[in-house]
């Protein structure tokens, strides 16, 4: 784990962080990309940072990937490609640089990897998990497999290394119900999300076993939450991931990976939008869509924010925290990985 202390020694004898009206003015079109939902005092502190992680970006031929779910600062300020698992996977296949660092949790910068081996794959925070990710381990698998003999896994690429080495096939929330169909048989074993693997079965005619795993953010919405905003607005528009319960997803008008949300409310531009999933998704889409007002009902993830623009700096700075898989485990990872990517590819997803 990083020390806090030595992070912030590090930096300050190393780079100029000092709040400068000067750097603010010539950092006014990255500015602009986020100025409804960051303060220009919180702009003044971010800016010398900002500039700092871009200078080194070039100087160690490295790009940064980042989840939706990043801040603002970070979704806008740094990030070489935004998107849901499934783009920053593939993306993860294509970039030429050296090295990637993953803007997002733990999972992600492992599949970065196991995509990548012959990349430096850098996580801002190790501790940056997932709780899905954390509810399931291989030996999880061979109990499924055991129990339904014979049906194919499909894990969430919201798991481990070792996880994915044990699964036929990965999915994402963008591509689960068409990963789900593909399978052969009738029963098809999901790992690790319950819920996703509820939604997903609504869609499917195949019956969907399931791991009793969930996302400590998705699964705090309720019925009625939602019931609340609707009546005091009974024209939102409420949007929802598929890691929310499927009470949840019932009542959404719209569901979604965090993509396929970004998606929808660019071509649907309602009025007021209620976004059932983490915060900064919200943050992030504000400034693009100043005609849609965002009700923010804040559920934040406490992994996702673990990432900052400090310790991006400090990881591109130190080139510590390298993310590393096992050369057997990657291996058959990267079948699961690949199998679903290629799915994907062939479906237009
Ligand atoms: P997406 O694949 O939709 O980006 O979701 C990832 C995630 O962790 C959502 O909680
Ligand atoms: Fe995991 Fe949920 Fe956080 Fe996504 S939002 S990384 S599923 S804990």
């Amino acid at each position: 784990m990083l020390d806090f202390t030595q992070v912030r020694t590090v930096l300050a004898e190393c780079y100029d962080l000092a709040p400068s009206p000067k750097l603010v003015a010539s950092m006014q079109d990255i500015y602009q990309k986020m100025n409804r939902v960051v303060p220009p005092s919180d702009w003044a502190i971010y800016a010398p940072f900002v500039k700092a992680i871009i200078e080194l970006k070039k100087k160690r031929n490295a790009v940064i990937l980042g989840h939706n779910y990043m801040t603002p600062e970070i979704f806008h300020g740094v990030s070489d490609f935004v998107g849901d698992s499934l783009q920053l996977a593939m993306k993860a296949t294509e970039v030429e640089a050296d090295v990637i660092v993953q803007a997002g949790v733990h999972f992600m910068a492992e599949t970065s990897k196991i995509l990548s081996p012959e990349k430096t794959v850098l996580m801002p925070d190790m501790n940056a998990g997932c709780s899905l990710a954390e509810s399931i381990t291989a030996e999880g698998i061979e109990e499924m497999r055991a129990k339904y003999p014979g049906a194919p896994v499909v894990s969430y690429v919201n798991t481990t290394a070792e996880v994915k080495a044990a699964s036929d096939i990965c999915c994402t929330s963008a591509n689960a119900v068409q990963i789900v169909d593909a399978m052969e048989g009738d029963t098809v074993i999901m790992t690790p999300d319950q819920y996703l693997a509820q939604n997903v079965a609504r869609l499917t005619r195949k019956k969907v076993v399931f791991w009793p795993g969930s996302c400590i953010v998705h699964e705090l919405y309720t019925v009625e939450d939602l019931h609340a905003y609707r009546t005091h607005d009974p024209e939102v528009k409420i949007i929802a991931h598929p890691e929310c319960t499927p009470e949840v997803v019932a009542e959404a008008d719209y569901t979604g990976s965090t993509s396929g949300i970004l998606n929808w409310i660019q071509a649907n531009k309602p009025a007021r939008a209620m976004l059932v999933t983490e915060c900064s998704m919200a943050s992030n889409i504000a400034d693009e869509l100043p005609d849609v007002e965002f009700a923010k009902p804040c559920n934040m993830c406490p992994y996702m924010k673990k990432v900052t623009l400090e310790n991006i700096l400090y990881v591109l700075h130190t080139m510590e925290n390298q993310v590393e898989v096992e050369q057997q485990v990657a291996q058959k990872a990267r079948l699961s990985v690949n199998r679903m990517i290629e799915l994907s590819r062939k479906l237009g997803l």
